[in-house]
């Protein structure tokens, strides 16, 4: 992808019924360091999120609670979906609500297009259907139990609660029709669907055959309106999918529809069929563009177990961030788990991770270089004579980290991205113990040696900066303000990624002031 190409990607939009555990924040934070990442590589980007309001979850949680879906939602939305973005630092561009105006007018303008030209029928429905996951169920979903308090009932896979018997009038899409075109994109385009494991899992499912899929309710009222039929409401999910374009114009603003779509979805692999499968052949129905990828990512396991709210695993994202702080919650999920696969999440490993790669390998080295250069410059960037090989070969890993990371990062790969950025952090400690600037600090014939092994440290930390600001953004813009970086090359935000590896940005006489600790070292209490 060449620079400044539109970038746009989004997450799932999450479910107002309960308040967001770690595996939401987990998606957020990985689609927030590819949005900053690509902003920074100059790409014209745009990042949605948002949440998923209507459906059966959302109006039986409100009666349950003695109020209205509306009410309870926007509840949710205001006291925890909102804040959790600002507790982890995302930066996101626009919060799509499904109950807003500008969503319920356009899927009434996408359903009516579908129905003029023929997509969709009235049918009958009949057969299973799961509450947890808003999803009609074939019998492989589901699995009988032998105890517990279900013993002897067909449950569902995913939320192991009992599933209900539908037997209703609805509208169907005729998504039997898109079987081919459907297997075809998944041939031609092997990016689609990523990673492999799940691609491969969407395409034996689609080569199973698919059926039409029922995309209205008539026996609850809480949901979108049938345009042609409003004793229906839309299916929830048909409702969902469709955030990704009303919320850029669709139907209302033909440029920003234009400039924007099509996205990249980051979406957990629960909810990669509904991506893969319902999405691109509700795009292919209306004419549209399908997504440029769907990539469904691993999930964060408690007991081996898919971490939720429904089974009560749920671990809030302030019990992490009020002791770690958010940019250790982004560094240490993205690092700690290939992004892709299922990662368990442990106290412990946070802890070990934090204390060793954030506290001593990135902090102390930004806390040790500003110390040495107050001390021994007073605070004024030295200027570098001739550079040793040892000098280049810290350029060279520089430049080397930024080509392969950016290249991570094209194929959605953060934790390869960050673990080549991490090769600058190691060699530069590795480079300090060798230099030992305490040593040349001790006589003037070494003053020169000393100018360059400062200048090269401090110049690989501007370049740090840079590199980690997605990943890191608070920590990293106190070390761009303690570089004195600014005052030469303007905000962090605006540093161009594929141009950080380019030696001597930082300008010699910059005024550097010494640094807090990034990452002070923490008791912790495991729980
Ligand atoms: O499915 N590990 O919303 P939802 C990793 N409203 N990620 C997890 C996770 C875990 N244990 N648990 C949840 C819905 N997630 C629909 C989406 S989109 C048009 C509609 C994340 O609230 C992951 O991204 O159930 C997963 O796909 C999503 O939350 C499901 O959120
Ligand atoms: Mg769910």
């Amino acid at each position: 992808m060449a620079a400044g190409d539109s970038f746009y990607i989004t997450t799932p939009i999450f479910y107002g019924n309960d308040v967001p555990h770690i595996g939401h924040a987990y998606t957020e934070v990985a689609s927030d360091v590819l949005a900053r990442w690509h902003r920074q590589r100059g790409d014209d980007t745009w990042f949605l999120t948002g949440t998923d309001e209507h459906g059966q979850k959302i109006l039986r949680t409100a009666v349950a609670n003695d109020t209205s879906p509306q009410a309870w939602a926007d509840n949710l939305v205001e006291t925890a979906w909102k804040p959790l973005l600002e507790t982890i630092d995302i930066s996101n561009d626009d919060f799509i609500r499904t109950t807003e105006q500008r969503h319920e007018k356009a899927v009434t303008v996408f359903l009516q297009k579908l129905y003029d030209d023929g997509h969709i029928y009235s049918g009958e429905y009949e057969g299973y259907y799961c509450v947890g996951c808003e999803e009609y169920k074939q019998l492989d979903d589901l699995m009988e139990t032998k105890d517990g308090d279900y013993a002897g009932q067909l449950v569902c896979k995913i939320h192991s609660r009992p599933v209900e018997i539908l037997k209703e009038k609805n509208y169907f899409f005729r998504m039997s029709a898109f079987e081919d075109r459907l297997l075809d994109l998944y041939e031609n385009t092997p990016g689609f669907v990523q990673p492999a494991s799940v691609r491969n899992e969407i395409i034996q499912f689609v080569k199973q055959g698919l059926d039409d899929l029922s995309i209205s309710r008539s026996s609850f009222d809480w949901g979108i309106k049938v345009p042609w039929d409003d004793s229906h409401v839309v299916y929830v999910w048909f409702d969902a999918l469709l955030n990704y374009i009303t919320a850029v114009g669709y139907g209302v603003d033909d440029e920003q529809f234009e400039r924007r779509w099509p996205a990249v979805h980051i979406v957990g692999k629960d909810i990669a069929r509904f991506h893969a499968v319902i999405w691109p052949a509700m795009l292919m129905a209306a004419g549209l563009e399908v997504p440029k990828a769907v990539f469904g990512h691993g999930w964060l396991l408690v007991g081996g177990e898919k971490m939720s709210k429904s089974k009560l695993t749920g671990i809030a994202p302030e019990q992490i961030t009020d002791t770690f702080g958010a940019d250790a919650f982004r560094y240490y999920f993205l690092r700690a788990i290939n992004f892709g696969q299922d990662g368990s999440f442990s106290w412990e490993d946070l802890s070990a991770r934090y204390h060793a790669e954030l506290a001593n390998g990135f902090g102390n080295l930004a806390s040790r270089v500003t110390a040495m250069v107050t001390r021994y410059y007073g605070g004024v960037v030295p200027s570098p004579g001739e550079y040793s090989d040892r000098d280049l070969a810290i350029q060279s890993t520089l430049q080397d980290a930024v080509t392969t990371a950016d290249a991570a990062i094209e194929r959605l790969a953060i934790h390869d991205a960050i673990a080549a950025i991490w090769t600058v952090v190691d060699e530069l400690n590795g480079y300090i113990t060798l230099e030992e600037p305490w040593v040349l600090a001790k006589s003037d014939e070494t003053r020169e040696r000393l100018g360059t092994v400062l200048y090269t440290v401090t110049e690989g930390l501007r370049a740090l900066a840079v590199l980690l600001s997605p990943v890191i953004p608070t920590a990293t813009e106190k070390l761009w303000a303690s570089l004195g970086a600014a005052d030469g090359l303007g905000a962090l935000p605006e540093q161009s990624i594929r141009d950080a590896g380019r030696w001597g940005q930082l300008p010699v006489g910059s005024a550097v002031s010494p640094l807090e600790a990034l990452f002070p070292r923490i008791e912790v209490a495991a729980e």
